[in-house]
């Protein structure tokens, strides 16, 4: 069994690279996306139209992808436990631990998802998250800056962006 899907997984790049291959995958430059797609979209509390919780958004909410709006910053986040944490903040800044300037900050939607379109100076600078609790008692801080907004690539499975326990 296993080694059936390791063989299936090792010929799938052969075949992408089969002459006869018919359209780009997303995320390639050749993906055509629709500029219908290229609309606005901030996550706000109580929103429920997102989806894909931990997964990462910008595989398909980008430039060269199929999905509406093209995410500067989008993520998960999770409380204590592990499970997704809904109707939270999450504030980039100039500096660690809610210090510096506000850049952005982004509501998290009831399904613990957030994500905006908004510009911000990624990847050129970088940029320092901070996320609070709905009531604002509880944070937890990036002590380095990511010049990455596509929080979930590197913030995957018990690794998730999370709160402390209260
Ligand atoms: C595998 C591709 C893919 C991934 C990964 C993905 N999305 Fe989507 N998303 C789509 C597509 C396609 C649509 C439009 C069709 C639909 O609504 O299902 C969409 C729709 C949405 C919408 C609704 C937009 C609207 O105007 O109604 C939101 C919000 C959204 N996604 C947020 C997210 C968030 C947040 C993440 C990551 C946690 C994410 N998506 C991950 C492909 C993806
Ligand atoms: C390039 C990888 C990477 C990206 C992208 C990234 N992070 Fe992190 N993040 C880390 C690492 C590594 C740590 C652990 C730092 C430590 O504990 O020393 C961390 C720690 C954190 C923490 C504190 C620990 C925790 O999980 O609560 C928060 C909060 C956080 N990141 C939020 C975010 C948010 C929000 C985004 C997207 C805007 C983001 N991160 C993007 C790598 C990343």
């Amino acid at each position: 069994m296993h080694r059936a899907l390791l063989i299936l997984l090792l010929a799938a790049p052969l075949a992408c690279d089969d002459p006869g291959d018919p359209a780009p995958f997303m995320g390639d430059d050749d993906f055509v996306r629709d500029p219908a797609l290229d609309v606005e979209l901030v996550s706000a509390h109580g929103d429920a139209i997102s989806h894909a919780t931990g997964d990462n958004c910008m595989r398909c909410h980008q430039e060269n992808g199929p999905a509406p709006g093209k995410f500067t910053a989008a993520g998960t986040l999770h409380d204590a436990s592990g499970a997704p944490y809904a109707d939270g903040l999450v504030e980039l800044r100039s500096a660690p631990d809610g210090l510096g300037d506000l850049v952005a900050a982004v509501e998290v939607d009831s399904l613990g998802n957030f994500y905006t379109t908004e510009p911000l100076p990624l990847p050129a600078s970088s940029l320092f998250p901070t996320v609070y609790s709905g009531d604002g008692a509880r944070k937890s801080f990036m002590p380095f800056p990511t010049s990455s907004g596509a929080c979930n690539v590197c913030h995957a499975g018990s690794f998730g962006v999370r709160l402390p326990e209260a």
